[in-house]
């Protein structure tokens, strides 16, 4: 039996927990967009041809900021294909992804199906094949009121009011040689500082973000940050993280500790971040957006799903459409908890993606829409995690991995909301053999009771929802919580993730 031990008291506040943090991603890749959240022909589409039964599941996960449209296809995306009567809009060559796009859903359309979920809007700008004058016009476009040729345009375009776009993303991914445009970070800091400080003299209330590592492991990782940062520091918000993790060479131990591979990068960045303050002399602190971040198998992309061929350029084909497991959403969540942990500097992430790409949500042409896995912990976690995230103080039996070394047994944070005064712990059993007994020592709360507590659990770890069986997986009640004074036992399942509420 593995045991752990944490203390839950409010005093132990890491920081407030933005609601950016429940962001996430729609990029014009695969069938996100287009028979996704968009397919005009099916039974339950609106009048704009939005999928209701998506719009219904997008709201109940619980998604704050949705940035868009890209990823990597923005890097050769020019934007005013996008805007216009549909009928005159040009298919043009994706070639991130070797697909043709239609630019039948753009900014507009994107922004009346964001209405409709109740979420916020994060641009990226094309900083790849494009640059400041472009990135300009965008903004001009979508946030100055009225009186120029671009903001009549968007008038005459059927949009009175501004779009009011407050979060910006200066390119995405710029470090990746895969990326279009791909850049030194001497090249890509002159540039997003330029860019930044033109877009704030346009309109000084945005929100910006300046493209970090693909990922903690690339070999420019850590210098990137510091170049980047050294030229852009008094002009952005925000310094991005990108971060998917898989399984590999059947080594579960590791994989189900990936969130110690998050921990370290966000602990990098911050102290990159901040050593660029203090070389600067800067009062200003430069926080993170995880804007990027799921699990992912990318070796499936890399050998089954490319496209090539210069007569093949499918519209909407079937990429990236991952199906997760009830040990990758148990990864998953422990993502979230590594992401609350930070909430102090971590202050916007977005789940890569949203519909059917590396999504929670996927859908058939003409059928259902149904919850992967991951949407489980995602839609607790946005609902239940409010207020300030709090050190829980753990201690916990360990195991070796052969990636990370030795790494605790249970991973756990906690929240708690002053405005309700709710509680919430969210846990993690990484031990594929055990159950885990966890003490929790709530004494700092006086007294307390379950208000809700449920797991992710499943005697077959590899168990995932599909069309087939698209309810295979889901929650259940957690089992055997003791309550008694000053605090609770429970035992969790081995592989499993559990969120509990008190109250
Ligand atoms: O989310 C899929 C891709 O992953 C994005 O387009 C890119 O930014 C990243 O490499």
């Amino acid at each position: 039996m593995v045991t752990a031990r944490l203390t839950i008291d409010p005093h132990f506040t890491v920081g407030p927990i933005n609601r950016r943090l429940f962001g996430s991603f729609v990029e014009h890749l695969g069938r996100c967009v287009y028979d996704g959240l968009y397919e005009p022909g099916h039974p339950t589409a609106d009048a704009e041809g939005f999928r209701q039964d998506v719009i219904d599941l997008v709201k109940e996960l619980g998604v704050s900021t949705i940035r868009y449209p890209g990823g990597n296809f923005v890097s050769g995306f020019r934007w005013e294909d996008s805007v216009g009567p549909v009928g005159e809009r040009p298919r043009r060559l994706d070639l991130a992804w070797h697909s043709t796009e239609t630019n039948e859903v753009g900014l507009h359309e994107f922004s009346s199906w964001l209405e409709k979920v109740g979420s916020e809007l994060m641009l990226a700008v094309n900083l790849g094949t494009r640059g400041t004058l472009e990135a300009l016009d965008l903004l001009e476009y979508s946030n100055l009121p009225g009186g120029t040729a671009l903001s009549q345009q968007r008038i005459d375009n059927g949009r009175t009011d501004a779009f009011g776009v407050k979060m910006w993303c200066l390119g995405n991914e710029m470090d990746g040689p895969w990326q279009l445009g791909h850049r030194s970070a001497e090249d890509y800091g002159t540039l997003a500082s330029q860019t930044a400080k033109a877009m704030r003299q346009l309109d000084p209330s945005v929100e910006l973000v300046a493209c970090g590592s693909s990922s903690a492991h690339m070999p420019t990782f850590g210098e990137w940050e510091r170049v980047v940062l050294s030229h852009t520091y008094d002009d952005v918000d925000y310094i991005s993280c990108h971060a998917y993790y898989q399984e590999k060479n059947g080594d579960l131990g590791s994989f189900l500790a990936s969130a110690v591979d998050m921990d370290h990068f966000i602990d990098s960045v911050v102290a990159t971040a901040d050593h660029v303050k203090a070389v600067l002399g800067s009062s200003k602190t430069v926080n993170i957006s995880f804007d990027e971040w799921n699990v992912w198998y990318l070796d499936r992309y890399e050998n089954v799903d490319k496209i090539e061929g210069i007569d093949n350029w499918p519209v909407a084909p079937r990429l990236l459409e991952d199906a997760y497991s009830v040990a990758d959403a148990v990864v998953f969540g422990n993502l979230l908890i590594s992401l609350l942990r930070h909430a102090d500097r971590v202050t916007s992430a977005s789940l890569a993606q949203l519909v059917n790409v590396i999504a929670p949500i996927m859908t058939e042409p003409g059928g259902p829409a149904w919850k992967q896995t991951t949407y489980f912990p995602f839609a607790l976690t946005s609902r239940l995690a409010t207020g300030d995230a709090l050190d829980v103080k753990l201690e916990a039996d360990s195991y070796e991995t052969a990636v990370y070394g030795t790494v605790p047994l249970v991973d756990a944070v906690a929240t708690h909301d002053t405005a309700t005064g709710a509680t919430s712990v969210f846990l993690v059993n990484r031990s594929q053999s055990e159950p885990a007994t966890v003490t929790i020592d709530t004494a700092a709360l006086g007294a307390v009771t379950v208000r809700e507590a449920q797991t992710l659990a499943d005697a077959d770890t590899s168990a995932k929802n599909v069309l087939g069986d698209p309810e295979r997986v889901g929650l259940s009640a957690t089992e055997g919580i003791e309550v008694r004074d000053g605090g609770l036992t429970l035992t969790l399942p081995p592989v499993s993730w559990t969120a509990i509420s008190l109250g």
